[in-house]
């Protein structure tokens, strides 16, 4: 049985056969008369969406859970949350607090466990954010994304770790801005290191940004952690992408933000609906991924796995 937990989860060759079955005009029928069940913690907009969809476009049905309907951990455990799910469905996606939760569902081992988003990776986030820099550098060829770049500015969280792993897989450098103390891990960086991503750290924005192929950004307070948001705001000034910050990367420099967005923190509106960002093809690329994905880990291409 295999789930994605992290997009590392995958090996390259199945990360470009994901990619790959993104764009595949006629997508496999993989989930004909099976369910996925999409359970969540948090809130989402192109989560849901982009899955829900991708389901229907397989042939499947979706099913939306919010977490406190089923009661994971208070109205009977995750574990018999899971086996119950998995004895209707094919799939079961989750976004939950703790990353402990989705590795407990995998455990059970029954169908593929997708991480619909942890407090420490966003893989569908990072998959969709590769096929934005594939199509938009690589005319839609991942592998000729090798020696490109990417600066990442801001927190070390969720998003970053999946994205710098992803870029990593495909040959990308990547550096990452952001103020001491919000930096990934160490063994983050030993994963990333030993992975043999051409990585960088600094907490000079201007430095990091200077050249490369794509600036990308995230909020400065993910979900769960709204108690420090007010410290956040304070730590992460200087780290906004504006106008100045992407002229200091260069005319060729286009902007990415998984969204949600909150203008006039992270980024600027001038920056979001300026002419280099690319976050509305970004967010569209979910749903493609997302099929991908699920066609991936559902259909012809198992016995490969
Ligand atoms: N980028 C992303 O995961 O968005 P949602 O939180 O709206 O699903
Ligand atoms: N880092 C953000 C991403 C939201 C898609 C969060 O976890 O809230």
């Amino acid at each position: 049985m295999r789930h994605l937990l992290e997009i590392d989860d995958l090996g390259v060759d199945e990360l470009h056969q994901v990619l790959a079955l993104s764009t595949d005009p006629a997508p496999p029928q993989v989930l004909a008369k099976r369910g996925m069940a999409l359970v969540f913690e948090k809130p989402s907009v192109r989560t849901r969406n982009s899955m829900e969809m991708a389901v229907f476009q397989l042939g499947g049905h979706p099913i939306y859970i919010q977490a406190t309907e089923v009661g994971m951990d208070t109205r009977e455990s995750v574990e018999d949350v899971t086996r119950t799910l998995a004895s209707y469905h094919a799939c079961i996606g989750a976004r939950v607090f703790s990353h402990a939760t989705v590795e407990r569902m995998a455990a059970q081992d029954l169908v593929p466990v997708v991480n619909m988003l942890s407090d420490v990776a966003h893989p569908m986030q990072a998959l969709a954010d590769v096929l934005t820099l594939s199509n938009e550098l690589a005319d839609g060829i991942p592998k000729a994304l090798a020696g490109r770049s990417i600066a990442y500015v801001g927190d070390g969280n969720n998003v970053f770790r999946s994205l710098a792993l992803a870029c990593g897989m495909l040959g990308v450098e990547v550096r990452f801005a952001g103020p001491p103390g919000y930096w990934l891990p160490e063994m983050d960086r030993d994963r990333l290191s030993s992975a043999g991503v051409n990585f960088t750290e600094t907490d000079r924005a201007v430095e990091a940004v200077a050249g490369v192929d794509a600036v990308y950004t995230d909020v400065w307070t993910s979900m769960g952690q709204e108690d420090e948001s007010a410290q956040r705001f304070i730590d992460f000034e200087g780290f906004r992408v504006d106008e100045m910050l992407m002229e200091a990367a260069g005319p060729q420099a286009l902007f990415l933000h998984c969204l949600p967005a909150h203008r006039g923190e992270e980024a600027t509106d001038g920056v979001m609906d300026g002419p280099m960002s690319r976050v509305w093809p970004q967010a569209t690329n979910r749903m493609h991924v997302a099929r991908g994905l699920l066609a991936y880990l559902l259909g012809d291409c198992k016995e490969v796995l």
